[in-house]
């Protein structure tokens, strides 16, 4: 049945709206996809939750043409994310509200945001399992890399000694873009001004390697990239390493090529589970590397 609904550009005061929108389109995710009774809500920390405000009041100031909402009479009803970064499209968040997907608002929001990359040469999205979303994405022309997660809580035991590793800041944001050139084409650019100051930033600048990693606030990685294997093996043992025993740490989005990862994963004795999609255009699983969910 048709319904009425319209597309407008994103603006700031949405920004509690789109975040409540997003939850609970994820939890109704959960929900679906959940074997073994009802998963629990996905509980953000303060920290998570105004991180997650950050985020998106910057890609609102950086990329207004890639933020658009879809709205009814009752308010909002979907979002798409997405920036632009060198030539490269990404997409940060997309959700429809439970109840009304799959009857066409996502296609529309997912065109706006095309839209605003077009002439772009490569695209990056950080997929769920959801298959209205990989449909989508498909049918936009990404390839799907079947991605996976570690988790669990890190045995302080079986750390090893790291010791190339250094504390980075804001003066270590011209390697980090070399890097991330060298990687993945592409610069996260202005998006590294934002991360330094929301997430803890580890450092190793060798002759044999180099590379970063922001550190997730429970520990784990938020992004990691690198010019070898050996040095993110040991940006990524960094990152274990600042877990708390008490939490359950995280590495997601996991494409196969960074079998490195996994390695460490298990050696950690983290658990290992597939876990939605690397969806792709114009390019390869970058590597070594551990993207974003956000910037990618
Ligand atoms: C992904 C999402 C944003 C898409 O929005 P939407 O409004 O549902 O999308 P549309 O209705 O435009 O497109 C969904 C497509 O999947 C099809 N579809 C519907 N139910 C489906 C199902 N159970 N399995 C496979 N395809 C299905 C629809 O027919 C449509 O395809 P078509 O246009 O070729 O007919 C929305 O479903 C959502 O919020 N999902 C949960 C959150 C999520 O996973 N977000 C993506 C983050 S990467």
């Amino acid at each position: 049945m048709a319904f009425d609904y319209f597309l407008r550009p994103m603006r700031g005061e949405d920004v509690p709206g789109v975040e409540r929108l997003t939850a609970e389109g994820f939890y109704d995710l959960d929900l679906r996809t959940h074997s073994g009774g009802s998963p629990e809500p996905r509980m953000r920390s303060e920290v998570k939750a105004g991180n997650w405000r950050g985020r998106m009041q910057h890609l609102l100031h950086h990329d207004p043409g890639g933020c658009w909402v879809a709205e009814d009479g009752t308010g909002l009803i979907g979002v798409a994310v997405a920036l632009k970064r060198d030539l490269t499209w990404i997409l940060a968040s997309y959700a429809v509200r439970p109840g009304l997907q799959g009857r066409g608002v996502g296609k529309q929001l997912l065109d706006a945001s095309l839209d605003y990359g077009s002439g772009c040469l490569r695209g990056m999205i950080a997929s769920s399992s959801d298959p209205k979303a990989v449909r989508r994405y498909l049918l936009a022309g990404f390839t799907m890399h079947p991605t996976m997660s570690l988790t669990g809580h890190i045995r302080r035991d079986l750390l090893p000694v790291v010791e190339r590793v250094r504390d980075g800041s804001t003066s270590d944001i011209d390697l980090m873009n070399s890097v991330d050139r060298r990687v993945r084409d592409c610069a996260h650019g202005a998006d590294h001004e934002l991360l330094a100051t929301m997430y803890r930033l580890v450092v190793v600048d060798r002759s044999t390697g180099s590379g970063y990693a922001y550190i997730e606030a429970g520990g784990g990685p938020y992004l990691l990239a690198a010019t070898n294997r050996r040095t993110a093996t040991e940006l990524l043992w960094e990152t274990l390493a600042a877990s708390s025993p008490d939490e359950p740490c995280e590495i997601g989005h996991l494409s196969p090529v960074n079998e490195w990862a996994v390695h460490v994963g298990i050696v950690a004795r983290l658990d290992l589970r597939t876990s939605g999609y690397l969806g792709l255009r114009g390019m390869k699983p970058p590597l070594p590397y551990l993207p974003s969910p956000h910037f990618l």
